[in-house]
């Protein structure tokens, strides 16, 4: 179906009415309208739409919006022993259903993908890694001096497990983001535990990493936390960001998950940072807004299923992303479509090698950002 520009401004107004606000209550409803005109103020942040660092457009909901007010005006004078990191820690297993033991608290998910590195790989225990990818932690082998395998995705774009499975023995680690970053491609929980339990057979002494930074945003069914799996083998471990879907990427707030061993081997390697009172009480609320993380999720998925349509439409091959982001084969340098773009003052991802001459990765903004910036593509593509 064509996607005008109508079309979707209607769409805002349907969709929010009826299927996206389904159930909800009045005051939940002002409060998303509010978000809403919020998120329009956000339109040219900066002068520019950043449509390059896969953050929530939208921010976090709310609920964690007034808790945030409510912890500034009382506690910020108050935080060398902050309150609420420990309830967030016990929030956070409580919501898994594990111990508090199983979870690692950090400034973002950043350290936690450092200290992994750290911790398991050397010049003689290899960083195995799918490319493209979430280079963080290949940077992070780079800096150390570790040895390092980048592998090519298959030919729809996904990681190849087979292949990362392959090259576990001697390895030291092995990288898999869960969705992919910036493919947006998924794998579903059969698949992972295949992978993972050849992986643990195979390769005993080799640890396996499962980035769920987007899983918030996968299409339904798409896709399952690994969470049993590292709480099955000591060599597994799962990391998860608050700065995505729970729209806290400034207050910088992740986690992993993993028997408490595996935990203690990645802090010990690196700094996991000081998670303050204001992001804990921020992320211990956003976690409990389940009502707000679907709807987050929805509206992203709306928001992708237009841009996706629109880039279709024009005869661009897009995956079915299962993120905040999309990775469009533009078939040009992603470099010239970038600077084309920025000359209209949206600004779009950077080069993901080795398809940086064909692809780029656009991140989902906020749904006036989007109607902009398609704008600026179609004119651009032209
Ligand atoms: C796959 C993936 N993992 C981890 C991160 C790091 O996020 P943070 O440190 O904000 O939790 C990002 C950020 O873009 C990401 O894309």
């Amino acid at each position: 179906m064509k996607t005008t520009r109508r079309g979707f401004v209607s769409t805002i107004a349907l969709g929010t009415a009826a299927s996206v606000l389904a159930g909800t209550s009045l005051t939940s409803k002002r409060a998303r309208a509010q978000t809403r005109a919020q998120s329009k103020s956000g339109v040219y942040d900066n002068g520019i739409i950043q449509l390059n660092q896969n953050e929530s457009a939208r921010g976090p909901g709310p609920k964690t919006m007034s808790a945030l007010h409510a912890h500034v005006n009382k506690r910020v004078g108050r935080g060398y022993s902050p309150d609420h990191v420990n309830e967030l820690r016990a929030g956070i297993a409580n919501y898994y259903d594990v111990e508090t033991a199983n979870v690692q608290l950090a400034t973002g998910s950043t350290p936690l993908l450092q200290g992994s590195v750290r911790a398991f790989c050397s010049a003689d225990k290899k960083f195995v890694t799918p490319m493209p990818t979430y280079s963080t932690s290949l940077g992070t082998a780079r800096q150390i001096g570790a040895a390092t395998e980048e592998q090519s995705l298959d030919s729809s774009l996904s990681v190849d497990l087979d292949a990362l499975a392959s090259a576990a023995p001697g390895a030291g680690l092995l990288y898999l983001c869960n969705p992919n970053n910036p493919t947006g491609t998924a794998h579903g929980p059969e698949a992972v535990e295949r992978f993972v339990r050849r992986v643990m057979r195979e390769a005993p002494g080799t640890m396996v990493h499962i980035d769920e930074a987007y899983i918030n945003y996968a299409r339904p069914g798409a896709i399952e936390t690994a969470l049993p799996l590292a709480l099955e083998f000591e060599n597994v471990f799962i990391t998860r960001s608050f700065s995505k879907a729970h729209g806290l990427a400034g207050l910088r707030i992740g986690y992993a998950l993993a028997q408490e061993q595996t935990l203690a081997k990645i802090r010990s390697a690196w700094g996991m940072g000081d998670v303050n009172m204001l992001g804990a009480i921020a992320a211990l609320t956003a976690l409990e807004d389940k009502e707000h993380i679907a709807w987050e999720a929805q509206e992203n998925a709306e928001i992708r299923n237009m841009v996706v349509g629109t880039f279709r439409e024009m005869g661009f091959e897009v995956g079915d992303s299962n993120t905040n982001h999309i990775f469009v084969n533009i078939r040009r340098p992603a470099s010239e479509f970038r600077a084309a773009c920025l000359e209209q003052k949206v600004l779009v991802g950077r080069d993901f090698p080795p398809l940086e001459q064909t692809h780029c990765r656009i991140s989902l903004g906020s749904r006036e950002e989007m109607e902009i910036a398609v704008e600026v593509f179609r004119k651009v593509l032209s």
